[in-house]
């Protein structure tokens, strides 16, 4: 079980990065960097003419400030949350991956969360099989709210509660991932009925209806898409649905509000979100946390390591000199992905009380590294989208404390959640940053980056 001391009030910046949401494609020219909070330096801090050496940070370099002499190719850089791979097929992009000898990804374990959460949502029906089926008719019906067809993680979530639940179809040696529309009459070729047997009776269960919950701009993972769908769901066939299942908590969320809650169908989510994990006791049906504090952790860990010159292990698998550690249970590391995985943990009724404030650092990673031998780094870091639910309540403030423990600056950027050049042109001078973290609109954009970085 996992122990988090540091309590921090985090209303503050959260009201911050919402407030950021309606900025445009050009707030770098007008100094309005999305969520920055630390300090917009934008522009001149940085002498020209210093790019193209190519000299890695080496060992001891730590506490030179920042470190103008090194080529921006060079300087680490870590993907977090959107893993580089093609939205198709997704094959890891193992150029962007390995881009320099500093580059990592960092994520969770998306297929041993989505297992999870499939077990979750089938334990959960069978616990409860003298009341789950509303309307009696011996089909167990679930709406699916899918984050984004072409992001690994959404896709594995998708798969696992069809998995779990028996509704999956093999397509290409997997299980199909594809929203199905509207299917009460469980007609559609993406998924098929299931079959739950509990005390010697055997019920159908059926997926009603999935959709990528998607806006007209073109925003995924869409809280008030998801919203309206349950709305609509709802009032056609709303004595069918018996569960609610939603590929993150802000989805689900906003179905639980607009829905579930007053008609007590157990919605089923993602994240752990604070609000989510507060919304168990009035029956929101359970989450799962992505060790969100040991991810935004690890995000800022290897980038440090690499400007201290120091193994990419320490503070991480090996203790460094403040004794910072990880233990095995809480992440994984693939060599050959060059990635970190958080691991997941289910969170139900019977353990939220555990996970009430997701901005809670990791404490076995929380102390304070020594300001003189680690001295402050630039960080240049941005979320894809501003107000995405996960990534601006949950993740952000987690590295907002971690920055300060690991003595780096980082400059917030937060994007539309639509097009990737209105974060791209906000790194308009790399040369003023140490280190970059990244976090794509489309995962198979990394390029538009690493051309950025290799000018
Ligand atoms: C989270 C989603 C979030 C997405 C953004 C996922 O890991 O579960 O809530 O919208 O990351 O990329």
């Amino acid at each position: 079980m996992k122990k988090k001391v540091i309590s921090m009030t985090m209303a503050v910046l959260m009201g911050l990065s919402l407030a950021a949401c309606g900025d445009n494609a050009d707030d770098s020219k007008s100094g309005n960097a999305g969520t920055s909070q630390e300090g917009n330096q934008q522009e001149d801090t940085k002498t020209e003419g210093d790019e193209g050496q190519d000299s890695t940070p080496q060992e001891g370099d730590a506490g030179s400030g920042t470190s103008t002499d090194v080529a921006n190719k060079d300087k680490p850089l870590v993907w977090f949350n959107r893993q580089p791979s093609n939205s198709s097929t997704g094959e890891l992009d193992q150029a962007a991956l390995s881009f320099n000898d500093h580059t990592y990804y960092v994520g969770f374990d998306a297929n041993q969360g989505a297992e999870l959460q499939g077990t979750m949502v089938k334990d959960y029906i069978e616990a409860n099989i003298d009341k789950i089926d509303r309307n009696g008719d011996g089909v167990i019906g679930y709406v699916l709210a899918i984050g984004d067809i072409g992001h690994n993680d959404s896709i594995a979530r998708t798969r696992g509660i069809r998995k779990a639940l028996g509704t999956g179809v093999e397509k290409d040696g997997d299980i199909d991932s594809a929203p199905v529309g509207t299917n009460t009459d469980g007609s559609a070729k993406s998924v098929k009925d299931g079959e739950i047997e509990v005390g010697g009776k055997k019920y159908v269960v059926r997926e009603l209806a999935s959709q990528e919950m998607k806006n007209s701009a073109g925003a995924t993972w869409d809280a008030a898409t998801a919203g309206n769908a349950i709305g609509t769901w709802s009032s056609s066939f709303g004595e069918e649905i018996d569960v609610i299942a939603s590929n993150n908590d802000g989805m689900g969320m906003s179905m639980f509000n607009a829905w579930s809650k007053d008609n007590k169908v157990p919605t089923f989510g993602y994240d752990a979100n604070s609000d989510a994990v507060a919304a168990i006791a009035d029956g929101y049906g359970g989450t799962i946390s992505q060790h969100a504090d040991v991810q935004a952790y690890l995000t800022l860990r290897v980038l440090r390591n690499a400007l201290d010159g120091v193994d990419v292990d320490t503070g991480i698998g090996t203790a460094d000199e403040a004794g910072n550690v990880l233990s095995e249970d809480v992440y994984v590391y693939r060599e050959e992905e060059r990635s970190y995985y958080a691991l997941n943990v289910a969170v139900t009724a019977d353990n939220y009380q555990d996970f009430t404030d997701s901005t809670k650092i990791y404490e076995p990673v929380s102390k304070q590294l020594d300001a003189g031998s680690h001295a402050t780094k630039k960080v240049w870091l941005n979320i894809y989208n501003a107000s995405d639910n996960f990534l601006s309540s949950t993740y952000q403030p987690l590295l907002q404390n971690y920055d300060d423990i690991l003595n780096l600056e980082v400059d917030y950027i937060g994007g539309d959640g639509q097009t990737e050049s209105n974060i791209t042109n906000r790194l308009g001078n790399p040369g003023q940053y140490d280190a970059f973290a990244i976090n794509m609109v489309k995962t198979d954009n990394a390029a538009s980056y690493t051309a950025l970085l290799s000018q």
